[in-house]
């Protein structure tokens, strides 16, 4: 089937607080399938922008359409069906770590959450742990490093199977090799998915189709990483700075 998950701001302007516009006038249109990557320095309104494509909060003016549907006009639940948000801090309960990934599908079979914690690279570190699936974890996921509690947010994202993805990238370095195994994860999980990405690491930033740099509520600059340099712009002052 063809991928859906087209993605519409039309004139959107948002405040938290009268008198302050954080988001003013943004219009965009993603594709379906396509990756985009939000870049911008601290309170430029990333955050802001998918609260609103998630329905935290809605504009004051302008409107979001998902396949051509003003989101306004289908029901939150439906709505955030569509979508898996993976936020800064990932959301770990307590319970076993196979719990942790069927959140989202409480049927899904062992087989299928195994699949899924394969394809983000969670499997074997999960197999290293006492019981394996089976292994509590609490709340605070405390037994996991962040790297790992990423990993299990990918495959409980993956087998949730959501048209569109929207993914606030944690800033906390991870070491060299759980890198490795999130970058590929992500490309994974984006693939044929429309996706969001507010983005911190440069490997995420260069593999998504396009870059929105947000400034002052705006987009200011808008293209691939090799077109971004090339303007010596917003773009080029955050990463050769
Ligand atoms: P970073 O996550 O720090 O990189 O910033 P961001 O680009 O995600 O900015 P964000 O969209 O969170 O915030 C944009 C502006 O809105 C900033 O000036 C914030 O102080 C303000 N803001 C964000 N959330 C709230 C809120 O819940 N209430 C109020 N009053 N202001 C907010
Ligand atoms: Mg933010």
């Amino acid at each position: 089937p063809p991928i859906k998950g087209e993605i519409r701001f039309e004139n959107v302007s948002f405040s938290y607080e009268e008198g302050k516009p954080v988001l003013k006038d943004v219009s965009f249109t993603i594709k379906p399938g396509e990756t985009i990557a939000l870049v911008g320095e601290t309170g430029a309104g990333k955050t802001t922008i998918i609260s609103l494509l998630a329905r935290f909060y809605d504009p004051q003016m302008g409107r979001i359409l998902i396949d051509g549907h003003d989101i306004r006009n289908v029901t939150l639940k439906s709505l955030r069906k569509q979508m898996g948000i993976m936020l800064q801090d990932t959301f770990i309960f307590s319970g076993t770590v196979a719990d942790n990934i069927r959140y989202a599908k409480p049927d899904a079979t062992m087989d299928e959450v195994i699949k899924a914690a394969k394809t983000v690279n969670a499997h074997e570190f999960i197999m290293k742990m006492e019981n394996g699936y089976d292994t509590e974890v609490n709340e605070r996921g405390s037994r996991l490093s962040i790297g790992q509690r990423q990993l299990i947010a990918f495959a409980r994202a993956l087998l949730a199977d959501p048209k569109i993805l929207i993914l606030d990238e944690a800033t906390s370095a991870v070491d060299t090799q759980t890198e490795v195994l999130i970058q590929e994860a992500i490309e994974k999980l984006t693939k044929d998915r429309t996706s969001i990405i507010i983005a911190h690491r440069l490997s995420t930033i260069r593999n998504a189709d396009r870059i929105f740099v947000i400034h002052n509520g705006q987009i200011v600059e808008e293209g691939n990483h090799q077109q971004l340099l090339e303007k010596r712009g917003f773009y080029y002052n955050l990463y050769t700075s």
